[in-house]
């Protein structure tokens, strides 16, 4: 690998969406060097993902995923470093909250090279969730703190952090806006059009009806590791009186599979989806039931109403409106709000930065004099 330029470390399947953005925005491609940590390995968490965005193939991948948090962690740690002094970046840029984004941020700057944060200023406030260790620490250690709202920047301020922050916008939306035409040819996307001879094989059994359904995501380890969670979740699911597509995570299916959770008669489960094809499923859904940072955000862009499977989220400003309802994982409390009529008040994708963060990150990431 080449020194010089900007090295984005990435390693989860919502971390390839936000760096086609922040790629997509600069098209400076002798600029940037990917480094993928190996998190996410399966291609249908990985390489659909490069394939479907247009990311350019890593110039490492160090293939480090499983494992315990320390040991995944460290391992990262070690083997990012190992890159860092063989090529030296000018900035290294982290994205989100993952143990990559922890690995990323750290090993950059302790050899005192720059930071950058995509999606700073976050907080559950709940230290029990992995993600809220690596979103505080990533922050307090990154120079260029790029936040996807106001809120964001304020909870910064709060922390004593004011130097570098910047309120960008959520790169998320802006590739939910400009895939938007895209998803709309995918064969699921045609269906749900009326096309009906586009049916993907996947829903043949129970093709979906416009407005007929929810979707579900499951991945968050409060949710899958203890079986009686799980079970009471699934369970809920079975009881919304609606069909439900379930894209199903690894984590997740083994998990069941672990457990003997069986899914009941109107919850169809899938393999995970690529970014267009969920974009698709979620275009037609009446619902979504997620514990997924990024699926509520999406949920909201696409105007659905969310259901939240956690006690907490990061992405308050999806609470406004009604759009999105935290019910943890109480099924009598999924099933209640799921029969609330659907808001009316419009959805506020401005709260986002309207789809221009991407450009914004990447003028404050090579502005001169930037950290
Ligand atoms: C990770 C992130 C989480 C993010 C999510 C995105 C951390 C602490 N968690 O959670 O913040 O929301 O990615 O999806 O960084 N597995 C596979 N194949 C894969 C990847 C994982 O089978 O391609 C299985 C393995 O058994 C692995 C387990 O899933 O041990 C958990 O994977 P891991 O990446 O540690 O956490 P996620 O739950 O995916
Ligand atoms: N996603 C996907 N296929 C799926 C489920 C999710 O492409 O089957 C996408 C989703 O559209 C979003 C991202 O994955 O862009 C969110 O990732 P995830 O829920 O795994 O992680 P989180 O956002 O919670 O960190």
């Amino acid at each position: 690998m080449n020194a010089g330029g900007l090295l984005h470390v990435v390693g989860a399947r919502p971390q390839f969406v936000k760096l086609a953005a922040l790629l997509r925005a600069a098209g400076t491609p002798e600029r940037h060097r990917i480094l993928h940590t190996g998190q996410h390995y399966d291609a249908g968490l990985s390489q659909v993902f490069f394939d479907e965005l247009g990311i350019a193939p890593p110039d490492a991948h160090l293939g480090i995923g499983g494992g315990t948090h320390g040991a995944q962690t460290g391992q990262m740690l070690a083997a990012i470093e190992a890159v860092l002094e063989a090529a030296p970046p000018e900035k290294v840029v982290v994205y989100g909250d993952t143990n990559s984004t922890l690995a990323g941020a750290l090993a950059a700057a302790k050899l005192g090279i720059p930071v950058v944060h995509v999606e700073a200023g976050l907080r559950s406030f709940d230290r029990g969730m992995p993600e809220e260790i690596n979103r505080v620490v990533t922050d307090h250690v990154s120079d260029l703190l790029l936040c996807p709202t106001e809120q964001a920047a304020e909870q910064l301020a709060r922390e004593g952090i004011v130097r570098g922050v910047h309120v960008v916008g959520d790169v998320m939306l802006d590739i939910a806006l400009r895939e938007a035409p895209r998803v709309r040819t995918t064969p699921l996307g045609r269906f749900l059009q009326g096309e009906t001879a586009a049916l993907p094989a996947a829903f043949s059994a129970a093709p979906p009806v416009p407005d007929g359904y929810a979707v579900a995501t499951i991945h968050r380890a409060a949710n899958t590791d203890a079986p009686e969670v799980l079970r009471r979740l699934v369970t809920a699911l079975g009881a919304l009186g609606t069909r439900v597509y379930w894209p199903v995570h690894p984590r997740t299916r083994r998990a069941m599979a672990r457990a003997s959770i069986a899914p009941p008669a109107s919850v169809v489960l899938l393999e995970p989806l690529g970014y267009l094809d969920f974009a698709a499923l979620l275009s037609g859904a009446r619902a979504v039931l997620t514990d997924s940072g990024g699926v509520q955000k999406e949920a909201y862009f696409a105007g659905k109403q969310c259901f939240t499977l956690r006690d907490t989220t990061e992405w308050r400003e999806t609470l406004g409106g009604g759009w999105n309802t935290l019910v943890g994982a109480d099924p009598a409390a999924l099933v209640a709000a799921f029969a609330r009529p659907a808001p009316s008040s419009p959805v506020a994708l401005d709260l986002f930065g309207g789809g221009h963060a991407a450009a914004r990150c990447v003028a404050l990431i090579e502005a001169p004099g930037a950290p």
